[in-house]
């Protein structure tokens, strides 16, 4: 294995709040990052932290690893990875980050009337979110520190090859795994298959399997980088 003293594995969607109720969100469970995070707790004996976002209940806490962190929004989830960041890490992105948030969080619950200027509706005005990733990349060039390998998961509905082999250069990262979503398809609990690529294209297919294996597998690949 390589030698990380340290592996970080992210998982499941943040929540970007409109107001004290309603947020803005995705479909991602936690699920794969779940079963990386408890793969790992079980095949090496090094330091390892589990951050979540507002996964399932069960996806919650990893048995076995030093620590289980929860945030909420991408900013929290941003600032706690770079916190957690050494020299010698390994960091597993499968969290699914919401990209924007409202420019504002209402202070009180947003009512159906007083929306003036929109015909029966809301219009909602969002700015984007930092990357984590590449918020990484620039905080491990800025602090010089080295083996710090970053692997990030593409969720796509189209093109894929395409968009990993992009958000590899766009963000600096090692590897991306990447798999196919839509409705019904790549979230949840039913089965699914990853395509693993690096700067170079595909290294690695895996599936289909459930997301147990399929993260089983993962883990294999990268205690073998
Ligand atoms: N990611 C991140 N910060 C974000 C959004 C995504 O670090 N604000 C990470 C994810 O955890 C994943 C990888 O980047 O490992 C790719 O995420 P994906 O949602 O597929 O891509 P985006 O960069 O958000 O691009 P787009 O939504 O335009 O496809």
């Amino acid at each position: 294995m390589n030698s990380f003293r340290k592996i970080i594995i992210t998982s499941g969607p943040t929540r970007e709040w409109l107001d004290p109720v309603r947020y803005i969100s995705n479909a991602s469970s936690g699920k794969m990052g779940y079963h990386i995070a408890e793969s790992f707790a079980r095949k090496v004996d090094v330091e390892i932290v589990y951050i979540h976002g507002n996964t399932l209940e069960k996806y919650a806490n990893v048995p076995n690893v030093t620590k289980n962190i929860a945030v909420d929004t991408t900013i929290q989830l941003r600032d706690v990875v770079i916190s957690e960041i050494t020299n010698d890490t390994l960091l597993v992105m499968a969290a699914a980050p919401a990209d924007f948030r409202p420019i504002m969080t209402a202070k009180h619950k947003i009512k159906k009337e007083n929306q003036e200027g929109t015909k029966n509706g809301l219009l909602l005005e969002l700015e984007e979110n930092p990357d984590v990733l590449v918020s990484v990349t620039d905080h491990i060039l800025g602090n010089n520190l080295h083996n710090v390998m970053r692997v990030g998961f593409a969720a796509e509905t189209q093109d894929l090859d395409k968009n990993a082999k992009a958000k590899i250069l766009k963000k600096g990262i090692g590897y991306i795994i990447g798999n196919y979503v839509g409705h019904n398809i790549g979230f949840g609990e039913i089965d699914s298959s990853v395509i693993i690529y690096n700067a170079d294209g595909i290294v690695k297919k895996i599936g289909p399997f459930p997301k147990e294996l399929i993260a089983e597998q993962i883990v294999e690949f990268l205690l073998n980088i």
